[in-house]
């Protein structure tokens, strides 16, 4: 097992290894003085984990009680989370209990929001059950409900108590979902980690899971530990997002986020080599890698649609437009473009 210290406003700890999952009780018990502790989880998840998860914080004298949606993006609005806040009233939790946000990135969102606004605030634990939330989204403290208007527009920095996450339960997940993780690791690894890219080449999908998550894990520790709150070095895990999003927007969301991410840094690529940012040599090396996960590096979307969704982002701020552009691997850079560059800037990695 490894365990990693997330110094943010709130410190706390982050383990990943194998069989984790048993020691859910033990390991709260350790961070809270909780009698009641809300599962939160998906109609996916629970049925694999939900059984271990009760059982183990029963052991250690919690009394749990569980909130189950329909898996997907699509549960992850104002409606569930209204109706998981009513929940844990019903349920009588009080401001020093717990939630346990067992799932992927779309559990561990809902319920993070619900935590930190539930009582205006109660802790909550991750579990993450899949690759990207291990690696991105049950670390660093971001919790979020999607709009009609957009995704992931209302919500709230707000730090787990600790990051549970047991490499196991990513047996059961399906190789395509597992692949859009895969896109965040790579991410990580051109971002900041010649040696990771390194690994991750000679590797591919065969990766040591403890081992390169734990890693990917200290590089988002390092870049949210300095820039919590998303007012600067934190927008560099945007590398590949800015284009990717449109991709997902354009799809209607049938192409998944981790694809799209993979598309969109394949585009940054390929315009960071033509405007000679990047040597051809080191752009090559960033779409190979991402081929070799089976990962897609092109788009049927035209330039324009794709800058159209890149301007409703919410992180545009005037008339700019911060791209992350890969310089070489392991130094990337916010680039500061007018909107009126944005469009040939695309064309140039198409
Ligand atoms: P997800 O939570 O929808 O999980 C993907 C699918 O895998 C779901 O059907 C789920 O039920 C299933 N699943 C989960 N674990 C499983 C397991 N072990 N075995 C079998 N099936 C399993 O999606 P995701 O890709 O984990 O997360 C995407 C979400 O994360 C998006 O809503 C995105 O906005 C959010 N996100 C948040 C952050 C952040 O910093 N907070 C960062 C990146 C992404
Ligand atoms: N996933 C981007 C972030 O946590 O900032």
């Amino acid at each position: 097992m490894k365990t990693i210290t997330v110094p943010t406003s709130r410190t706390y700890l982050v383990k990943v290894g194998s069989g984790l999952l048993s020691t859910l009780g033990a390991e709260a018990a350790a961070v809270s003085k909780a009698s009641r502790v809300c599962i939160v989880s998906d109609s996916n998840v629970w049925p694999l984990y939900g059984k271990a998860a009760q059982e183990s914080l029963q052991c250690a004298g919690f009394q749990p009680v569980s909130y189950v949606f329909p898996a997907g993006e699509a549960s992850k609005n104002g409606e569930t989370y209204l109706s998981l806040l009513n929940f844990l009233a019903e349920s009588h939790l009080t401001r020093s209990d717990l939630l346990v946000a067992l799932g992927g990135g779309v559990v561990g969102d809902l319920a993070g929001f619900a935590a930190a606004t539930y009582l205006r605030g109660i802790d909550f634990i991750q579990v993450p059950t899949t690759l990207l939330a291990a690696v991105d989204s049950s670390v660093g403290g971001k919790t979020a409900i999607d709009l009609p208007a957009g995704k992931n527009l209302a919500g709230a920095f707000c730090q787990p108590a600790l990051v549970l996450c047991d490499i196991d339960t990513l047996h059961t997940l399906p190789e395509d979902i597992f692949r859009d993780g895969c896109a965040e690791i790579i991410k990580y690894a051109i971002l900041f980690s010649p040696e990771l890219f390194t690994l991750l080449a000679q590797t591919g999908l065969d990766f040591p899971r403890e081992e390169v998550i734990s890693r990917c894990v200290e590089l988002k520790r390092d870049v949210v530990t300095e820039d919590e709150f998303d007012r600067g070095l934190r927008m560099l895990l945007n590398l590949g997002h800015t284009f990717g999003h449109g991709v997902e927007a354009q799809s209607g969301f049938t192409v998944s986020h981790g694809k799209a991410v993979a598309i969109g840094t394949a585009i940054m690529a390929r315009a960071a080599a033509s405007r000679g940012l990047c040597s051809s040599a080191d752009a090559e090396q960033m779409l190979s890698l991402l081929k070799l996960f089976g990962l897609p590096t092109s788009t049927e979307y035209a330039a324009n649609q794709l800058v159209q969704s890149a301007l409703s982002d919410k992180k545009r701020s005037a008339d700019t437009v911060n791209l992350i552009v890969p310089y070489t691997i392991g130094d990337c850079r916010a680039l500061p473009t007018p909107v009126s560059d944005l469009q040939s800037f695309l064309e140039a990695g198409l």
